[in-house]
């Protein structure tokens, strides 16, 4: 099942409150992943009163809920075990596997999260600034492959606000190759998934978005409404 065949009714009834459910935009493939424990972590995470320490074991935890999603359509490859008993078909992860982008800082409190997943992923740096002025993203630091042709990409980032960070990160994925590209994010705003939509509409490169919940805008500083506030400093402290 890929994340198309997901269900896209939300439904009223408390007692299915919490399924996945997909946004509607042409050109990005977005996932809001409605679960019970996705949502209690997120509300802990947003909870002003939770200090560094529970943030960051929060954060580790809810992307490898999220993860569990956007790796549906991993590529794996056929293969056959023996069992004590007998044959056995299954899969293995195909190569080249995947590469895992965390975008620093914030992204980092999401690679370990990610990696207890996928444990035999790559992992590459992309370095990324926004502007606080002009919200534009500057990169200032990449440890990556050269060549990504072939490669499935999941990129980490907590905040999909703007959209400027992540576009420019999967333009990145873009241009040394990558086939296609997941953002896994803990929160989006309705800006930043419109933005991606616009920036990549057309591109031919399928591009997906799994996140914990769609907020309900930026304010005019750009931060998401309510949000969590800045995921870098909840995570490390502000510097
Ligand atoms: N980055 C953050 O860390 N928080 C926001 O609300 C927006 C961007």
């Amino acid at each position: 099942m890929c994340l198309s065949d997901q269900i896209v009714i939300k439904s009223e009834d408390a007692t299915c409150r919490f399924v996945p459910h997909k946004i509607a935009l042409p050109d990005m493939e977005t996932l809001v992943v409605d679960h019970p424990l996705v949502a209690h972590k997120l509300t802990t995470l947003r909870d002003v009163r939770t200090d560094s320490p529970t943030f960051r074991r929060l954060a580790d935890e809810l992307v490898t809920l999220l993860a569990y999603e956007a790796t549906r359509d991993v590529r794996v490859a056929d293969v056959t075990v023996q069992t004590p008993v007998a044959p056995a078909h299954g899969v293995r992860m195909a190569k080249p596997y995947p590469l895992v982008v965390p975008i620093l800082r914030a992204g980092l409190g999401m690679l370990d999260g990610m990696t207890r997943l996928l444990p035999t992923a790559e992992v590459g740096f992309l370095g990324m600034i926004r502007d606080e002025e002009t919200l534009l993203a500057e990169t200032y630091a990449t440890r990556l492959p050269d060549d990504l042709s072939g490669r499935q990409c999941y990129v980490l980032d907590p905040m999909l606000a703007t959209g400027g960070t992540l576009a420019a990160a999967v333009q990145f994925l873009f241009d040394r190759g990558a086939v296609d590209v997941t953002a896994i994010c803990l929160l989006a705003a309705p800006e930043g998934l419109a933005y991606m939509d616009k920036v990549f509409a057309n591109s031919g490169r399928p591009i997906r978005l799994v996140t914990a919940a769609v907020d309900d805008q930026l304010n005019d500083s750009g931060y998401i409404v309510p949000g969590l506030g800045d995921a870098g400093d909840r995570l490390y402290g502000v510097v």
